[in-house]
Protein backbone atom coordinates (compact mmCIF):
# COMPACT_ATOMS: atom_id res chain seq x y z
CA UNK A 1 0.00 0.00 0.00
CA UNK A 2 1.35 3.71 -0.80
CA UNK A 3 0.26 6.91 1.02
CA UNK A 4 1.87 9.77 -1.07
CA UNK A 5 2.72 13.24 0.22
CA UNK A 6 -0.22 15.03 -1.21
CA UNK A 7 2.50 18.34 -1.94
CA UNK A 8 1.69 21.39 -3.16
CA UNK A 9 4.49 21.37 -5.33
CA UNK A 10 6.97 18.83 -6.18
CA UNK A 11 9.48 17.62 -3.92
CA UNK A 12 12.28 14.23 -3.90
CA UNK A 13 9.96 11.24 -4.49
CA UNK A 14 11.50 9.44 -1.40
CA UNK A 15 9.79 12.58 0.44
CA UNK A 16 6.61 12.18 -1.25
CA UNK A 17 6.67 8.03 -0.91
CA UNK A 18 7.98 8.01 2.98
CA UNK A 19 5.19 7.17 5.28
CA UNK A 20 4.60 5.35 8.57
CA UNK A 21 2.62 1.97 8.44
CA UNK A 22 1.49 -0.28 11.10
CA UNK A 23 0.84 -3.12 9.08
CA UNK A 24 4.19 -4.58 8.36
CA UNK A 25 4.30 -7.91 6.09
CA UNK A 26 5.06 -10.71 8.99
CA UNK A 27 6.04 -13.17 6.24
CA UNK A 28 8.93 -11.51 4.35
CA UNK A 29 11.95 -10.98 6.18
CA UNK A 30 14.89 -8.29 5.71
CA UNK A 31 18.64 -9.94 6.37
CA UNK A 32 21.81 -8.18 7.32
CA UNK A 33 22.42 -6.60 3.98
CA UNK A 34 19.20 -5.44 3.83
CA UNK A 35 20.02 -3.32 7.05
CA UNK A 36 23.58 -1.84 5.79
CA UNK A 37 23.00 0.68 3.46
CA UNK A 38 20.32 2.11 5.72
CA UNK A 39 22.80 2.95 8.67
CA UNK A 40 25.39 3.73 5.93
CA UNK A 41 22.76 6.45 5.31
CA UNK A 42 22.01 7.42 8.90
CA UNK A 43 26.11 8.04 9.32
CA UNK A 44 26.40 10.53 6.49
CA UNK A 45 23.86 13.03 8.19
CA UNK A 46 25.32 16.34 9.54
CA UNK A 47 25.88 16.86 13.87
CA UNK A 48 26.63 19.26 16.19
CA UNK A 49 30.83 19.58 15.71
CA UNK A 50 30.51 16.14 13.76
CA UNK A 51 29.74 15.21 17.52
CA UNK A 52 27.84 11.74 15.70
CA UNK A 53 26.08 11.08 19.03
CA UNK A 54 23.59 8.77 17.17
CA UNK A 55 23.69 4.77 18.03
CA UNK A 56 21.51 1.99 17.31
CA UNK A 57 20.75 -1.76 19.15
CA UNK A 58 18.61 -3.58 16.72
CA UNK A 59 17.14 -7.41 16.60
CA UNK A 60 15.83 -9.70 13.97
CA UNK A 61 11.82 -10.52 14.67
CA UNK A 62 12.33 -14.45 16.26
CA UNK A 63 15.95 -13.37 18.24
CA UNK A 64 15.54 -13.14 21.76
CA UNK A 65 16.53 -9.48 21.92
CA UNK A 66 13.86 -8.60 19.62
CA UNK A 67 11.33 -10.06 22.16
CA UNK A 68 13.32 -7.78 25.17
CA UNK A 69 13.31 -4.67 22.71
CA UNK A 70 9.62 -5.48 22.04
CA UNK A 71 8.59 -5.48 25.62
CA UNK A 72 9.96 -1.90 26.42
CA UNK A 73 7.46 -0.67 24.04
CA UNK A 74 3.99 0.35 25.46
CA UNK A 75 1.11 -2.39 24.21
CA UNK A 76 -0.48 -0.23 21.90
CA UNK A 77 2.74 0.07 20.09
CA UNK A 78 4.26 -3.59 20.65
CA UNK A 79 0.61 -4.40 19.05
CA UNK A 80 2.34 -3.91 15.49
CA UNK A 81 5.45 -3.94 16.28
CA UNK A 82 5.28 -7.66 17.09
CA UNK A 83 4.93 -7.62 13.09
CA UNK A 84 8.07 -5.98 12.01
CA UNK A 85 11.29 -8.11 11.01
CA UNK A 86 13.59 -5.99 12.55
CA UNK A 87 13.19 -3.43 15.58
CA UNK A 88 15.23 -0.98 16.62
CA UNK A 89 16.58 1.93 18.71
CA UNK A 90 18.06 4.90 18.39
CA UNK A 91 20.07 6.07 21.33
CA UNK A 92 21.55 9.45 21.68
CA UNK A 93 25.22 9.61 23.38
CA UNK A 94 24.61 12.52 26.01
CA UNK A 95 28.44 13.92 26.99
CA UNK A 96 31.82 14.01 24.05
CA UNK A 97 35.02 12.23 24.95
CA UNK A 98 35.82 15.34 26.68
CA UNK A 99 32.73 15.70 29.25
CA UNK A 100 31.13 18.84 27.47
CA UNK A 101 26.91 18.31 27.03
CA UNK A 102 26.08 17.37 23.36
CA UNK A 103 22.99 19.82 23.54
CA UNK A 104 22.02 18.87 20.29
CA UNK A 105 22.06 15.00 20.59
CA UNK A 106 18.62 14.52 20.60
CA UNK A 107 18.01 17.24 17.28
CA UNK A 108 21.77 15.04 15.48
CA UNK A 109 20.08 11.62 16.51
CA UNK A 110 17.17 12.74 14.40
CA UNK A 111 18.72 13.79 11.60
CA UNK A 112 20.41 10.58 11.12
CA UNK A 113 17.18 8.73 11.52
CA UNK A 114 15.54 11.08 8.87
CA UNK A 115 18.17 10.04 6.60
CA UNK A 116 17.62 6.62 7.66
CA UNK A 117 14.00 6.66 6.73
CA UNK A 118 14.47 8.16 3.29
CA UNK A 119 17.26 5.58 2.58
CA UNK A 120 14.52 3.06 3.34
CA UNK A 121 11.92 4.14 1.45
CA UNK A 122 14.34 4.20 -1.83
CA UNK A 123 15.39 0.26 -1.07
CA UNK A 124 11.74 -0.29 -0.73
CA UNK A 125 11.90 -0.87 3.19
CA UNK A 126 8.62 0.35 5.81
CA UNK A 127 10.14 2.25 8.65
CA UNK A 128 7.77 3.71 11.61
CA UNK A 129 9.37 5.31 14.49
CA UNK A 130 7.70 5.15 17.60
CA UNK A 131 8.47 7.10 21.22
CA UNK A 132 6.14 5.16 22.89
CA UNK A 133 8.44 3.11 24.93
CA UNK A 134 10.14 2.80 28.53
CA UNK A 135 13.40 4.23 28.48
CA UNK A 136 14.35 1.78 31.15
CA UNK A 137 13.35 -1.39 30.16
CA UNK A 138 15.52 -0.26 26.64
CA UNK A 139 18.19 0.49 28.52
CA UNK A 140 18.12 -2.79 30.45
CA UNK A 141 17.13 -4.71 27.48
CA UNK A 142 19.93 -3.29 25.35
CA UNK A 143 22.61 -2.97 28.41
CA UNK A 144 22.82 1.08 26.82
CA UNK A 145 25.43 2.35 29.33
CA UNK A 146 24.89 5.31 31.36
CA UNK A 147 25.94 8.40 28.76
CA UNK A 148 23.22 6.92 26.34
CA UNK A 149 19.62 7.59 26.54
CA UNK A 150 17.02 5.87 23.91
CA UNK A 151 15.22 8.24 21.60
CA UNK A 152 13.05 6.61 19.59
CA UNK A 153 12.07 3.15 18.42
CA UNK A 154 12.10 2.04 15.06
CA UNK A 155 9.51 -0.76 13.74
CA UNK A 156 11.52 -1.73 10.31
CA UNK A 157 10.06 -3.75 7.40
CA UNK A 158 8.07 -4.63 4.25
CA UNK A 159 4.74 -2.62 4.08
CA UNK A 160 1.65 -5.14 4.80
CA UNK A 161 -1.80 -5.74 4.54
CA UNK A 162 -4.07 -2.68 6.67
CA UNK A 163 -6.40 -5.94 7.24
CA UNK A 164 -3.63 -7.64 9.59
CA UNK A 165 -4.36 -4.79 11.87
CA UNK A 166 -7.95 -5.60 12.30
CA UNK A 167 -9.92 -2.86 13.48
CA UNK A 168 -6.67 -0.56 12.92
CA UNK A 169 -6.93 -1.10 9.17
CA UNK A 170 -9.46 1.85 8.89
CA UNK A 171 -6.50 3.76 10.65
CA UNK A 172 -4.16 2.33 8.62
CA UNK A 173 -5.81 4.14 5.57
CA UNK A 174 -6.28 7.89 6.35
CA UNK A 175 -5.68 10.21 4.45
CA UNK A 176 -2.16 12.04 5.76
CA UNK A 177 -2.48 15.36 6.71
CA UNK A 178 -0.34 18.50 7.10
CA UNK A 179 -0.16 21.95 8.07
CA UNK A 180 0.78 24.21 5.31
CA UNK A 181 4.14 25.80 5.24
CA UNK A 182 3.06 29.29 5.79
CA UNK A 183 2.11 28.37 9.06
CA UNK A 184 5.19 27.16 10.28
CA UNK A 185 7.71 29.60 8.12
CA UNK A 186 7.56 33.38 9.11
CA UNK A 187 10.17 35.75 6.99
CA UNK A 188 11.87 37.92 9.16
CA UNK A 189 9.92 37.93 12.17
CA UNK A 190 7.27 35.85 13.85
CA UNK A 191 3.57 36.98 13.10
CA UNK A 192 2.16 39.74 15.22
C1 LIG B 1 9.63 10.70 17.47
C2 LIG B 1 8.39 10.00 16.95
C3 LIG B 1 7.59 9.32 17.84
C4 LIG B 1 6.46 8.62 17.37
N1 LIG B 1 5.74 7.86 18.24
C5 LIG B 1 4.78 7.02 17.77
C6 LIG B 1 4.18 6.07 18.62
O1 LIG B 1 4.52 5.93 19.80
N2 LIG B 1 3.22 5.26 18.08
C7 LIG B 1 2.84 5.35 16.76
O2 LIG B 1 1.97 4.59 16.35
N3 LIG B 1 3.43 6.24 15.92
C8 LIG B 1 4.39 7.07 16.38
N4 LIG B 1 5.04 7.95 15.53
C9 LIG B 1 4.62 8.05 14.12
C10 LIG B 1 3.87 9.35 13.87
O3 LIG B 1 2.58 9.25 14.42
C11 LIG B 1 3.83 9.63 12.35
O4 LIG B 1 5.14 9.86 11.87
C12 LIG B 1 2.97 10.84 12.03
O5 LIG B 1 1.60 10.60 12.35
C13 LIG B 1 3.03 11.24 10.57
O6 LIG B 1 2.67 10.14 9.76
P1 LIG B 1 3.63 9.65 8.57
O7 LIG B 1 4.95 9.28 9.22
O8 LIG B 1 2.93 8.47 7.98
O9 LIG B 1 3.81 10.79 7.63
C14 LIG B 1 6.13 8.67 15.99
C15 LIG B 1 6.95 9.37 15.10
C16 LIG B 1 8.07 10.02 15.57
C17 LIG B 1 8.96 10.75 14.57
Amino acid sequence: MRKPAETDIPILDVIVERWSPRAFDPERKMTEADLVPLFEAARWAPSSSNSQPWRFVYAFRGEPAFDALLAAAVPGNQAWVKRASVLAYSVARLHSDSGRALWHNRHDTGMALGYLLLQATANGFAVHPFGGFDSEKVIAAAGIPSDFEPVAGLAIGYAGDPALLGEGAAREMEPRHRRKVAEFLFHGHWPQ
